[in-house]
């Protein structure tokens, strides 16, 4: 009930992260989280390494629990249950996070559940705004996903609308920044140098937005291509990649199919409420074009803060939060694909 305090644990990828959360009638509070991050030893690879990654949760798993603990003030004592991601994400990584909070809910006696990962992303904007209406729709868009979502509740009813026929939109921001040679991750640096680039300088493709293309689906594997190709036309003829105005136009061509195809879906589906989550919802043109789109059609848009938006441990103690409200039973979690989608 109210009050209860839930311990969240996420290791899918390449972030560990551990976050407190007290349950309360408007939502999930948030009470601290704490972040490790393997990421720079990525780098050089231009891309997650999955024994890197399993190895590195292993190292900061226990530390980051403790400072999660220290940060929000709450003792070990004083948890009521604990969430951990039980997937989709990379097996080796899950099984840290899974195997750390099997350990912790077995001395502590608390509850288990193991949690879905992009529950999770759509949960933390409840950390910053309460309560999602139901239904809501939901644009999850990370690394590893691209994803349209009915939402009809955080707990288990999370239907797939739409979703990348191949590349992620957080792929296609590191494969071009790769191809750029800006470094991982590249979303962040993208995002930073198309502030001062044209966006309308060059036109990209925009993805599966013709007339006989799915709705709700996207493609972004023929923009990246054509980055590409554009910037080897470029240097074949000895010239200088225009690098701000090739960030910026590559920018606008992902945030403008993601915006148009989230207002249709919302349109279509009469659904009067938009989340946008996961790491890529931290780009500045992504929130700035949905805001301006959203407003347009009178539909209601909330994204979580950039901290919020990439992976952490607050987010899976949030859905850990919803699934304790709903009554659910204690899981004694296993490694799924989608593990709480409908
Ligand atoms: O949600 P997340 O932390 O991890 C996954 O579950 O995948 O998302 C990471 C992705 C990376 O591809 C990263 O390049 C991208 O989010 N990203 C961004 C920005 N910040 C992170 N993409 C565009 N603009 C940003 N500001
Ligand atoms: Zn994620």
């Amino acid at each position: 009930g109210p009050g209860a305090v839930i311990l969240g644990i996420e290791s899918s990828c390449d972030e560990t992260g551990a976050g407190l959360v007290r349950l309360t009638d408007g939502g999930p509070e948030l009470l601290g989280h704490e972040l490790a991050s393997s990421s720079d030893q990525h780098a050089r690879f231009g891309g997650v390494v999955p024994e890197i990654a399993s190895r590195a949760h292993l190292e900061a798993m226990t530390h980051t629990v403790r400072t999660a603990f220290v940060k929000s003030g709450v003792k070990p004592g004083e948890i009521d249950a604990i969430a951990v991601t039980s997937g989709p994400g990379l097996a080796g990584a899950l099984l840290v996070g899974v195997a750390a909070a099997k350990a912790y809910a077995a001395a502590w006696e608390v509850p288990l559940f193991g949690v879905n990962h992009l529950a999770g992303h759509v949960a933390a904007d409840t950390l910053e705004h309460g309560l999602l209406p139901k239904p809501a729709l939901a644009l999850l868009v990370s690394g590893g996903h691209t994803q349209l979502l009915r939402i009809d509740d955080l707990a288990g009813g999370i239907t797939e609308i739409g979703t990348t026929v191949d590349d992620a939109a957080g792929e296609a921001y590191d494969k071009v920044a790769r191809l750029l040679g800006l470094g991982y991750p590249g979303g962040p640096i993208i995002d930073q140098l198309a502030a001062t680039g044209d966006p309308t300088a060059i036109r990209f493709p925009r993805g599966l937005t013709g007339p006989q293309d799915s709705r709700y689906d996207f493609s972004f594997s023929g923009l990246k291509t054509s980055v590409a190709r554009f910037v080897e036309g470029i240097e074949r003829t000895g010239g200088t990649v225009p690098v701000e105005d090739v960030c910026a136009s590559f920018q606008e061509a992902v945030a403008d199919v993601l915006t148009a195809k989230t207002v249709r879906a919302a349109t279509d589906l009469g659904i009067g409420t938009v989340v946008i989550a996961g790491g890529v919802a931290a780009n500045g043109r992504l929130r700035g074009l949905a805001a301006d789109r959203c407003a347009a059609v009178g539909v209601h848009l909330r994204i979580p803060r950039p901290g919020l938006c990439t992976d952490n441990g607050a987010m899976i103690a949030a859905v850990g939060a919803h699934v304790v409200t709903a009554g659910a039973r204690p899981s004694s979690p296993f490694l799924t694909g989608n593990p709480a989608m409908s």
